[in-house]
């Protein structure tokens, strides 16, 4: 890598390939190669992206051995992520540091660089296709686990005025919103458990509700909350409903919200772009996000592995 007026540029030797891949277990289910390849495909590139869906132990062991690596950049995900966080907490970039979880592991001049790019994903997706600004927003948070705090820390460093997290097990939204109140001393942070009287009153007065949970994820799964918590869209206030489980692309939590008038956006947009980022930390280029969100698309229509 060498760096021109500021930007990160990477050169690739002629003749040479570059191999990137994703660490994760199981990973029968894995859009992102498709999705790189289409990006590394669209602009050219000879690279090559692969699942290595590998036990805990050998993952584990991989990290420790991270210099020796012979991949030019990685994706983690479930279940890894902390774990990628802990072992890699030497080279942490400030939002993996803070949401306590790496997703993304690149080179920047030559030394390795543990990034969070669902969080950049969240805000983009938020932002270009749910046309939503995040400045003096209220938004409710359902669920406390690491998507979760990659939300949060994204809503609260948008300027959210207040956040809401809600999660079926209280103390583990307390323990968040005590992080990151630390953090984002301005932001109204608040932890509330997943039942109807809590929810229901934070959703009247909330512009954003977004599920960070995986329900929704498996056929006939009833939602994260019913459809009875949440309120009728009012004329000319309508709420935007955010789920971050982009299988099924139109959940029953976003079901039941758009019949109630509200508007919906699924998780499909922040699983682009937190590819996007990923994609642009590796090369140095601006990424095909046309090219990679067809090939993620096509992905999504054909039936999920499991
Ligand atoms: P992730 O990293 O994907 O966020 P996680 O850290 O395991 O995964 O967190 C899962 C989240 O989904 C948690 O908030 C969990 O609630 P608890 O902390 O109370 O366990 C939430 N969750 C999982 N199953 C749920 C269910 N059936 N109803 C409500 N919340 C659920």
């Amino acid at each position: 890598m060498s760096s021109q007026s500021g930007k990160q540029i990477v050169k690739q030797p002629a003749g040479k390939f570059q191999l990137y891949g994703i660490f994760g277990h199981p990973l029968g289910h894995t859009l992102s190669p498709r999705m790189q390849e289409a990006g590394f495909k669209a602009l050219g590139l000879k690279a090559f992206y692969v699942p290595l869906d590998l036990a805990r132990f050998r993952f584990v062991r991989l990290m420790r051995r991270l210099p020796k690596l012979v991949l030019d950049g990685f994706n983690v995900t479930v279940p890894y992520k902390e774990d990628a966080a802990r072992m890699l907490k030497k080279i942490l970039e400030p939002e993996a540091a803070a949401v306590g979880a790496v997703n993304t592991v690149f080179k920047k001049n030559g030394r390795w660089r543990a990034a969070n790019t669902d969080v950049f994903g969240f805000g983009l997706a938020l932002k270009k296709k749910g046309r939503f600004n995040v400045r003096g927003a209220k938004a409710v948070v359902l669920g406390a686990g690491g998507a979760a705090r990659a939300a949060v820390y994204a809503l609260a460093g948008g300027g959210a005025r207040e956040i809401v997290v809600c999660n079926r097990h209280k103390p583990r939204a307390i323990l968040l919103v005590r992080n990151f109140r630390r953090l984002f001393p301005k932001v109204c942070l608040t932890a509330e458990a997943l039942e109807r009287e809590a929810v229901a009153r934070h959703l009247a007065s909330a512009g954003l509700i977004v599920n960070t949970t995986s329900v929704g994820l498996k056929p006939g799964e009833a939602p994260v909350i019913p459809r009875a918590w949440m309120p009728r869209a009012s004329s000319g206030r309508k709420k935007l409903f955010y789920d971050l489980v982009y299988r099924p692309v139109q959940t029953v939590f976003l079901q039941n919200a758009k019949s109630l008038g509200h508007r919906t956006l699924g998780g499909a947009e922040m699983l682009l772009y937190q590819g996007v980022r990923a994609f642009e930390l590796w090369t140095g280029r601006r990424a095909p996000e046309s090219a990679m969100r067809r090939a993620l698309w096509e992905g999504l229509k054909e039936a999920p592995k499991r």
